[in-house]
């Protein structure tokens, strides 16, 4: 089990305090790579995996780090017990205290035991390879054209509803694997509560080919029922008989009976299980928008390289572990250099939702200010993370990365063979030419005599253009290329991701699989909604709240 203790009372913390005060100005990337001509090949590690192929390439070379910085962080992890919490996911151990579960994503790409998975103890995980089943049998017979619809023409139309990790996962996943999608299957996601986000789909659906998901794994959330329930009235307005609704919709959930009280029967539900955390739960029954898109081979290959970097992650000793770098790397900014935010940088169009997926996934999971013992945490946990894909962001927002004042530590992520090869290829190399460029001038910058250099006599006359010029550099970056996007490939990226969450949130000492934070929002708009009806009803709030809702009250039509 993690030890749950304030971060702050391991030996290695101290000595990494220390470590900072004493080191910082001496950790300069410039001088570090002068010193050293092995650098890259001492600071990166490859992840190799042959079924599915997937290789990826972690440098985190460019890092404010030494030896003896990152032994030190080594310690903290062996310190704070990151490998037996660790094997206790694995082993299915009640690991999310606060709601006495298993934590176990991990079960859902786990091959069965005799073909060399895990071995993992908790009820339900024998039930995972009959709900993939019956995700392989249902997406072959949608995508064949052999489930008909209530006039017997064929599905061309799937509509995801879900919101967080029950629409984010599925989103991200079925943007980054377009390329090996079945085009004339059109999905569409629909999460907000803001009529527009439905009213908008339904006008590219026919109710006659149109399959809805109705993807929850509690059937409670507002947003999502609110949203079925209005896709069932479009739909029965037209299809008229409640008896159609079997053909047209489904649910992916753990609460059969909210299921069936929808009117979906049980036959149309896709289960999974209450150890499945929904920001974890693209890999379950939540991915069957993902296998009807790209086809069930297409997502039992994503499970497979999920699979291969959990197998790394579960064995790789800790100065190996590709995940344990990334959290390690990442909690010396947070924590002692005092970045409140990570960059996720994709150089891979497919990738455009992956900072806005790991925003759920990270911003979820780590954001939490006591460890699980009770205790106020008296240092930082999660950072912000944030991103876009390449090259957009470099005309957006890296001038303040670049030039600001802030330290913001930066994933530079990369296919080395695009799927794309138009022109020769020559879009994919000037695309990489920058995906290498801007980690190299974040490094190591341009220096004031260089800047005069360049300008030449101007320099002289104009003193303050010389100084706009001056790129401080020594901004730390990781880069990971891997081969090519392939559902293997973003199976393994994904839990690269999944699990240095998990290894920062062992070291802070926190409940990352928890979501309390989310409640109290939800309780006060319950209520609110109650008072909407009526000036009078409005009690009990502080009188800006009061305020903003009677201006609504009076101004609306
Ligand atoms: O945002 C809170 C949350 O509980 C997320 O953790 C979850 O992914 C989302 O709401 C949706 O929940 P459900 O799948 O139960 O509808």
């Amino acid at each position: 089990m993690s030890t749950g203790k304030p971060a702050t009372q391991y030996k290695a913390w101290k000595k990494l305090q220390e470590l900072h005060s004493s080191k910082q100005s001496k950790l300069v990337l410039k001088e570090l790579f002068n010193s050293d001509s092995k650098r890259f090949s001492t600071y990166s590690k490859e992840f190799k995996a042959s079924s599915p192929d997937v290789s990826i390439l972690l440098d985190y070379s460019k890092n404010l780090i030494d030896e003896e910085v990152l032994s030190t962080l080594f310690d903290l992890a062996r310190e704070a017990s990151v490998e037996s919490f660790r094997d206790d996911m694995f082993a299915g151990k009640h690991i999310n205290t606060s709601e006495d579960r298993a934590v176990l994503h991990v079960a859902l790409r786990n091959p069965p035991a005799d073909q060399g998975g895990f071995k993992i103890n908790e009820a339900g995980v024998d039930e995972v390879h009959g709900v993939l089943q019956h995700i392989k049998e249902f997406s072959e017979s949608v995508r064949s054209g052999s489930w008909k619809g209530y006039t017997g023409k064929p599905i061309d139309t799937v509509v995801n509803i879900g919101i967080g990790g029950s629409d984010l996962g599925p989103v991200m996943v079925c943007e980054a694997l377009k390329h090996y999608s079945k085009r004339d299957l059109k999905s569409y996601f629909v999460s907000n509560i803001d009529g527009t986000d439905l009213a908008e789909v339904l006008k590219l659906c026919n109710t006659e080919t149109t399959l809805f998901i109705v993807a929850s794994k509690t059937f409670t959330t507002q947003e999502t029922i609110t949203n079925a329930e209005s896709a069932k009235a479009w739909f029965l307005e037209k299809a008229k008989d409640q008896a159609h609704v079997a053909k047209h919709f489904v649910a992916l959930s753990t609460n059969a009976k909210a299921v069936t009280a929808f009117g979906i029967s049980e036959s149309n539900m896709f289960a999974f299980w209450d150890w499945v955390g929904g920001r974890y739960s693209l890999w379950s029954a939540i991915g069957l928008s993902i296998a009807l898109s790209i086809g069930y081979d297409n997502f039992q290959e994503l499970l497979n390289g999920a699979h291969e970097l959990d197998k790394h992650f579960k064995t790789a000793p800790l100065e190996e572990n590709l995940p344990v770098i990334l959290a390690l790397v990442g909690i010396w900014y947070n924590d002692f250099y005092g970045a409140q935010t990570q960059a996720l940088l994709p150089y891979d169009q497919y990738l455009k939702k992956f900072a806005d997926y790991f925003q759920q996934g990270d911003m979820e999971s780590n954001g939490k200010s006591v460890t699980k013992d009770g205790s106020r945490v008296d240092y930082e946990t999660g950072p912000i993370i944030w991103g876009q894909s390449g090259t957009n962001g470099q005309h957006a927002f890296y001038q303040l990365i670049h030039q600001g004042t802030k330290l913001i530590p930066a994933d530079f992520l990369a296919p080395v063979e695009t799927l794309n090869p138009i022109s020769g290829g020559k879009h994919h190399e000037i695309l990489l030419s920058n995906f290498f460029a801007q980690p190299e001038a974040l490094a190591f910058g341009k220096t004031e005599q260089e800047v005069r250099e360049e300008l030449g006599a101007e320099a002289s006359k104009n003193a303050a253009l010389v100084k706009s010029k001056i790129f401080e550099g020594n901004k730390p970056t990781n880069s990971i290329l891997f081969q090519k996007l392939t559902p293997g490939t973003l199976g393994a990226l994904v839990a690269l991701y999944e699990h240095k969450i998990h290894v920062q949130g062992a070291i802070w000492g926190i409940n990352s699989y928890d979501q309390m934070g989310v409640e109290l929002g939800k309780v006060l708009a319950k209520n609110i909604l109650k008072q909407l009806g009526n000036e009078s009803d409005v009690k009990g709030h502080d009188s800006s709240t009061t305020g903003l809702i009677h201006y609504y009250q009076k101004n609306r039509k």
